[in-house]
Order: structure tokens, then C-alpha cells, then sequence
């Protein structure tokens, strides 16, 4: 059931969720399917609900630093990293304290922790009037694009859910950044909300991904080459509409039977129906309009969706990440059992 988020209805949503339901909250970046950390069973109902396999962790949500600290340990690159940016689109793999209170099955049995203090009010109040943290990873079913108002979210998931507060369409659109602090070198493991310049504005350079990939202006060559080891999460399909995307569609004309995902002021032609993510060229606005529009088209029976090329600075990482997963889930799938492979044996040592 979808409500609007005021007051009544967060603490109606808090209740649930210390009583281990499952409720979809907003943030900054998507919409989360919610429930308490701490509580093994709810956390293992989240799991159910998306079709998610369980060795892909969860993200787990504090309202603040201080008790984000209580559950991972926090070195000097990580505190001024949550100092800068949080609340915010950067979620940090930590290791986990010793008496952290996180169910073990939030993070898929890892000694890791990936936590985030978001930028949501709602989000925030939430989690204050709980007080617990919320584990909660975007409220979709399992390999389906990320929900960014609360109709997709009852569109996936509906009747799974207890409650769905809605508060409106989410201002960054693509999920937070995840960044690896857990051994000495940082590894970006998802481009996100927060740039990865942002990133290394307070904790220097990173290490490099493709060669070329930054400086790509047409976006897909240099990062589709990349063979960074990834996130457990990234492993199948990921952020993928039904119907095939055809990236880089710049010079040629849009086929018949395609829809367009234009990207600028100058779509090729031949065009039946457009969406344009967006038309001044401005990165932020293409992330916010991203799977609203990949959903909008998918779903309008066309053969395949061609998509413009879009400039690979700033959030064009994050967002050409999510359309190369979309249009080649089967590269996702490859890079992500290959990082599973190196995570399972490093922490068997
Ligand atoms: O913006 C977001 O991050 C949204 C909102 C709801 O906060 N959440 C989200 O969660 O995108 P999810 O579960 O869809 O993505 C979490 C990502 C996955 O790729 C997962 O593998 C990775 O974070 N992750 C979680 N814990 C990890 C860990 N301990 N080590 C490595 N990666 C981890
Ligand atoms: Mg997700």
C-alpha cells in the first residue's frame, strides 16, 4: 500500500519494521526496500521478496555517523570521507566491529559492512523514529531497474510489502557510489551519486579503471573494455528492461521498430517516439530521468531501445555503468562470478 510520508505515517512504517516487516522508503537516490538489520528473519524476508541470491549483501542505513560507527570500523580516509559526505549517495565497505549488531545475513556472511547515511529527510526520519539501522537494498525485484517513485515500487514488489511511503520522485536517480575501504588500496566498486572526483578530492586518486574510459566522450568504448573486479551485487542481470538496448546509437537512424533515449540537443533522425533524459546536455538531470524513462520505454512494445552516447565525466560513469549492465547482462554476469570467486577465497584465508 502506497502513503504519503508525513509523520503519522513514518511512525506507522517504524512500528512495522520493529515488528520485521518490510517497508519501502525514498532516498536520494532510489527507493529502498527496508527492514530492521539487527532482526535475521526480517533481513532474510528481504532477500525473499526480491529474488535476490543471498551471498549479494545488503546495504545497511544509519541516521547518523555515530551509529554507523558502532557497526563498522571507521579508519581516517572513511571518517573524512562520511565527514564530507554524508548524509549522501556514498555507501563505504568497512570491516565489521567486533559486536557489530548487523545480522550476519545482511552481509551475505562477509566481514565486511556496507553502510551509508542518506540524504533523505524522509529517509532520515525513518530511520531516527526506528531506531535501528534499516538494511535495505533498491526496492525491485532482483536483476529489474531501480525504482525511483513509489509506483514502481508497487508496481515490482506491491504485494509484498507492508507499506510503501512515498515522498515524491528521487533528486539523484541512480544508486549511491560504492566505495571498498576495507584494504589498504580503495577500490570503486559502483559509480554512483557521488563522483568518483569527489571521491578523490578528500582521499586522492583511485585506482585507474580502462584506460581512456574517463576521457571517452562517447562514453561506452573505453568503460566497456573495463575488467575491474566487481561488486558481489553486480553478478546477473542487473538494471536490465526486457527489451534489448542498443548503445552508441549517435550518426545512424533510429530503426523502425525502436524507441529513442536521446541524450543533447541533437537526436538522430528517423525517431517514432523520443525520450530525451536531457536535452541541455546536463549529466544530473540525465541521472534523475534515467529509469523512469528506461521503464517507460520498455514497456511501450517496441523492438529494441536505442541509446544515445553520453559524456563519461561526473555522474556519466555511474550512468553509462548502468546502461552497459542493461544492454549486456551477460558481461555483468561474467565479471560478477569472477569477483564473487576472489572474495570467497580471500576471506577463506
Ligand atoms: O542508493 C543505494 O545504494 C540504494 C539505496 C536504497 O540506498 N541501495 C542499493 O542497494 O542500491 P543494492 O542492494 O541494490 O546495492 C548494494 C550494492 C550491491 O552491489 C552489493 O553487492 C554491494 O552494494 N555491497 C553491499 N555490501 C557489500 C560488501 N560487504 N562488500 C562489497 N559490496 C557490497
Ligand atoms: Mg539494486
Amino acid at each position: 500500500m502506497i502513503v504519503p510520508a508525513n509523520p503519522k505515517t513514518i511512525a506507522q512504517a517504524a512500528a512495522l519494521i520493529r515488528d520485521g516487516k518490510l517497508v519501502a522508503f525514498p532516498t536520494e537516490t532510489v527507493y529502498g526496500l527496508g527492514a530492521d538489520a539487527t532482526n535475521g528473519e526480517a533481513v532474510a524476508a528481504i532477500f525473499a521478496a526480491k529474488g535476490r541470491p543471498r551471498f549479494n549483501p545488503l546495504i545497511v542505513h544509519f541516521s547518523d555517523t555515530d551509529s554507523a560507527a558502532l557497526a563498522a570500523r571507521f579508519d581516517e580516509r572513511a571518517q573524512r570521507l562520511a565527514k564530507r559526505f554524508w548524509p549522501g549517495a556514498l555507501t563505504l565497505v568497512l570491516p565489521r566491529s567486533e559486536d557489530c549488531p548487523v545480522s550476519r545475513l545482511a552481509c551475505a556472511g562477509l566481514d565486511t559492512i556496507a553502510v551509508r547515511v542518506p540524504g533523505h529527510e524522509t529517509a532520515l526520519a525513518l530511520l531516527t523514529e526506528t531506531g535501528r539501522p534499516l538494511a535495505a537494498p533498491s526496492a525491485n525485484i532482483s536483476g529489474a531497474v531501480s525504482p525511483t517513485t513509489a509506483a514502481h515500487v508497487e508496481t515490482g514488489l506491491g504485494p509484498k510489502i507492508a507499506l510503501i511511503l512515498d515522498d515524491g520522485p528521487c533528486r539523484i536517480g541512480v544508486e549511491s557510489t560504492v566505495l571498498d575501504l576495507s584494504e589498504e588500496t580503495p577500490q570503486l566498486l559502483r559509480p554512483g551519486g557521488v563522483t568518483r572526483a569527489e571521491i578523490e578530492s578528500v582521499i586522492g586518486k583511485l585506482p585507474s579503471e580502462a584506460p581512456g574510459a574517463e576521457s571517452d566522450e562517447a562514453g561506452f568504448g573505453g568503460a566497456a573494455a573495463t575488467e575491474k573486479p566487481r561488486s558481489p551485487g553486480l553478478a546477473g542481470r542487473h538494471y536490465a528492461p526486457s527489451v534489448p538496448l542498443r548503445l552508441n546509437a549517435a550518426a545512424g537512424p533510429v530503426r523502425a521498430d525502436e524507441a529513442l533515449l536521446a541524450f543533447g540537443a541533437n537526436p538522430p533522425p528517423g525517431y517514432k517516439t523520443m525520450l530525451n533524459l536531457s536535452a541541455a546536455g546536463d549529466l544530473a538531470e540525465a541521472a534523475a530521468n534515467l529509469f523512469a524513462m528506461l521503464r517507460k520505454l520498455d514497456t511501450g512494445g517496441f523492438g529494441s531501445i536505442a541509446v544515445m552516447p553520453i559524456p563519461g565525466n561526473g555522474l556519466g560513469e555511474a550512468i553509462n555503468d548502468r546502461l552497459r549492465r542493461a544492454a549486456d547482462p551477460a558481461l555483468a554476469a561474467t565479471a560478477g562470478n569472477r569477483q564473487i570467486e576472489s572474495r570467497s577465497s580471500r576471506q577463506a584465508q
